[in-house]
């Protein structure tokens, strides 16, 4: 089992890459599929989500091409099955994705019911009301949906919640459904305009993404295309967190400023300086940062991705903070592992509530999920002495070259996988 072992104390400074986004790249992957032509898709992330889901894409029987590290070509006119397997929705819950693709292009899809992060109950209620809209039966069958469809048609949708994996989900099904389909109550994250984006690319007619009502007028075929992903503002994010509660001055380059606004807005309301410019964003924490209140809400509000590394950061704020989830039900796991390391953290309901500490002491802890693995890294790095995170296959997930680019802004983190390791680490760092 992989770990980070992290000596923290050292304010990051220096300029990083963000890659492109894994939330946008799972979908638009699954898109891919929905044309007999072949599609390039530039500015991939290489982690692990990524490539559970390219190996689901051939297993299915289309040929994947990974051109390089960020390039891949695919080709979905080799497929043969239209049910995937178990093992990797298991591992990754976007394979869900697969669902709207696979019913838009054959009209019938086989897909086991998701795993992925445990930040709460989970449903996909939204996604199948959207395809029965669209004309499908579905029904739960040995722990698998399946979708089926004589033909697809347009219709309108209103989602009860916003939920962006139905948006999506629905998009896709509904660009080869004949006749024209409204989405309202449309999640309006940046992911879901680049999905549309791409989709459109593909000959698909798609408008209105980004607002709360996207029309779709459903086309016959879709066509080749080639396509580069949106960079990660959820990473970019993280390393701005990381920036400010290590006393840091980081300019995070490869960026859309615009997709990073509530982020900005609360890093600037806590005491930072944020500079933007066209494609990168400054951020400098040059005096003890102070409290502040937050709640995730859907885009354009504040992210739940960003929800605890906001908390990491807050732990070291003057002041008393309260940090509300409003989209996941169990997403504060990591608070017990902060209190490890010395914060003042006290969860109650959906609601954080954080007594800011001068310091936070190095401590073995353990990453119960993506986001909250790569804050508890964030707290490591801010913390005085070692601390070793357990578990890091979560943070693999979602972060490329995370360690190195964490190195390479000036903190001491190694990957091990053995006590020696640790200890070599120890040894070196004095
Ligand atoms: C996506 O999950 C992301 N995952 C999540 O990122 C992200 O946290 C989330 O959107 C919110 O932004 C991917 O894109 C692969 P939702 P998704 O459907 O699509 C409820 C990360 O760390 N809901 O927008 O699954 C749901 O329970 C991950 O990168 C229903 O009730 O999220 C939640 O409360 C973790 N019924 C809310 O809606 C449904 O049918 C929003 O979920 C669907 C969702």
């Amino acid at each position: 089992m992989e770990q980070y072992v992290i000596k923290g104390g050292n304010p990051l400074v220096g300029e990083v890459e963000i890659g492109g986004a894994k939330n946008a790249a799972l979908a638009i992957l699954a898109a891919a599929i929905m044309t007999d032509e072949t599609v390039l898709i530039e500015n991939l992330p290489d982690v692990r989500d990524i490539n559970v889901l390219l190996d689901a894409i051939a297993g299915i029987g289309a040929q994947v091409d990974r051109v390089n590290r960020s390039t891949v070509k695919i080709n979905g006119s080799t497929i043969q099955d239209i049910s995937v397997d178990y093992e990797y929705i298991k591992k990754i819950r976007a394979s869900y994705y697969l669902l709207g693709a696979l019913l838009g292009k054959y009209k019938h899809a086989e897909v086991p019911l998701p795993g992925g992060c445990n930040i709460g109950s989970r449903p996909i209620d939204q996604h199948l009301k959207g395809f029965r809209a669209l004309g499908a039966s579905v029904d739960i069958r040995h722990g698998a949906i399946v979708a089926k469809a004589e033909s697809l048609r347009g219709s309108h949708i209103f989602l009860d919640v916003v939920s962006v994996g139905a948006t999506i989900n629905i998009m896709m099904a509904a660009s080869l459904a004949p006749g024209r389909t409204t989405i309202e109550n449309a999640a309006r994250e940046p992911h879901v305009v680049d999905v549309a984006n791409f989709l459109n690319s593909m000959g698909a007619n798609i408008k209105g993404a980004g607002t709360d009502v996207i029309r779709i007028k459903g086309v016959e075929r879709l066509h080749k295309t080639e396509y580069s992903i949106i960079p990660d503002q959820i990473e970019a994010g993280t390393f701005m967190f990381a920036a400010a509660a290590t006393g840091g001055d980081v300019t995070v380059k490869n960026v859309i400023p615009k997709h990073l606004e509530a982020t900005t807005a609360k890093l600037e309301e806590i005491g930072c300086e944020v500079e933007e410019f066209d494609d990168a964003v400054r951020v400098r924490a040059t005096k003890r940062l102070h409290r502040t209140h937050v709640k995730t809400l859907p885009y354009p509000g504040y992210p739940t991705d960003m929800q605890p590394q906001i908390a990491v950061t807050l732990t070291l704020a003057e002041g008393t903070s309260i940090v509300t989830e409003s989209i996941f039900e169990n997403r504060f796991k990591y608070a017990d592992e902060l209190t490890r390391m010395g914060a003042n953290i006290k969860v109650e309901g959906n609601s954080a509530i954080i007594d800011g500490v001068k310091k936070l002491t190095g401590a073995r802890v353990s990453a119960p999920d993506l986001r909250a693995g790569a804050a508890l890294v964030i707290a490591g790095l801010a913390a005085e002495g070692i601390t070793i995170v357990d578990d890091i296959v979560y943070i693999q997930r979602g972060y490329e070259n995370f360690e190195e680019k964490l190195r390479s802004l000036g903190a001491e983190i190694e990957r091990v996988t053995c006590e020696k390791e640790i200890q070599k680490f120890r040894l070196r760092v004095g």
